[in-house]
């Protein structure tokens, strides 16, 4: 038997995937189709303090390298989400990780600060990396002082595991990171969706109503890989590896890594249940490899 349990401070994940915010609604939709209970942990779509409309369509595109979206964090705001989702997590056997969204510092910590009461909550993922809003989002993820601020600010009025949202859009992945730690945060996810753009040849003007996005899928596993790999030699929290994986293989690879958890992202649009196939295949590779703990995969690319 392999142990694939993987802890976060008091945390006990029981496998190291989770399901990446955006792209599997507030989990519970998900109940009907397969246990939500199997997976290590599952990250609800960005949440506000108030409701947010997001960007004006179309907000969403394929393109043949991967999914450009500028959704621009539309959701239903705090007052919705504690009476309407959070009680049906009661009984749901996994970690309930809540990723938070704040067009200034103090919206952030005020959100933070209200949701440290909600025993469902296992965690936050603090978003500053959202490239398709003009406050907050990835303006305050490319500035370590800010991230700093922000983080530390945060940690003073919640007890919960504080996990930061990474943009990749920036030069110096490992200082941002470096400036999160220095902030106390438990562990750092990387990387949201790199920024890009579709032109509508027919009407020669961009295609999103937003003009750019966020690039996801399998065109950003490459660079996520080398991100996370990079930034593990620069820091010692954990990391949570996203961006574009679809297989047990790419699961690996991030481990490898230095990923000590990973998060779905994409795939779940393709196929809602694909990570129970990753948790089965990361299983299955370490009983070939005759490893018997998926904690002594991580790092082991830098060997
Ligand atoms: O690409 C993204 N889109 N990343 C986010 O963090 C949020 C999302 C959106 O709502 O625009």
């Amino acid at each position: 038997m392999v142990n694939l349990s993987v802890k976060l401070n008091n945390l006990i994940f029981k496998n190291p995937v989770m399901t990446a915010s955006g792209t599997f609604g507030y989990g519970i939709e998900y109940n009907r189709f397969f246990d939500i209970g199997l997976l290590g942990g599952i990250i609800v779509k960005g949440l506000s303090l108030n409701p947010r409309q997001g960007n004006p369509p179309p907000r969403i595109i394929e393109t043949p390298c991967g999914m450009l979206n500028s959704i621009g964090l539309q959701n239903i705001g705090y007052n919705k989400f504690v009476s309407d989702i959070l009680p049906q997590f009661d009984n749901i056997d996994t970690n309930l990780i809540v990723n938070i969204y704040g067009s200034e510092i103090g919206e952030f910590v005020e959100l933070a600060s209200k949701l440290n009461n909600y025993k469902q909550i296992s965690a936050l993922e603090v978003n500053v990396s959202c490239p398709n809003v003009k406050a907050g989002g990835a303006t305050f993820g490319k500035d370590p002082e800010v991230i700093f601020v922000l983080v530390s600010s945060i940690k003073k009025v919640c007890e919960k595991p504080i996990i930061v949202k990474l943009t990749p859009n920036v030069t110096d992945i490992a200082l941002i990171a470096q400036a999160a730690q220095s902030a106390k945060a438990d562990a750092i996810s990387l990387i949201n969706t790199i920024t890009g753009m579709v032109i509508d040849t027919k009407t020669k003007k961009p295609f999103l109503g937003n003009k750019f996005g966020g690039l996801s899928g399998p065109a950003i596993y490459p660079v996520g890989l080398r991100m996370v790999y990079e930034t593990y030699e620069k820091i010692n929290i954990p990391i949570i590896g996203v961006g574009g994986i679809n297989s047990p293989d790419i699961a690996i690879q991030y481990l490898l890594a230095g990923a000590s958890l990973i998060q779905i992202g994409t795939a779940n649009f393709v196929e809602p249940d694909i990570s129970l196939k990753i948790i089965d295949g990361i299983r299955r590779y370490l009983e070939n490899e005759k490893i018997d703990d998926v904690s002594k995969l991580v790092g082991l690319a830098h060997n």
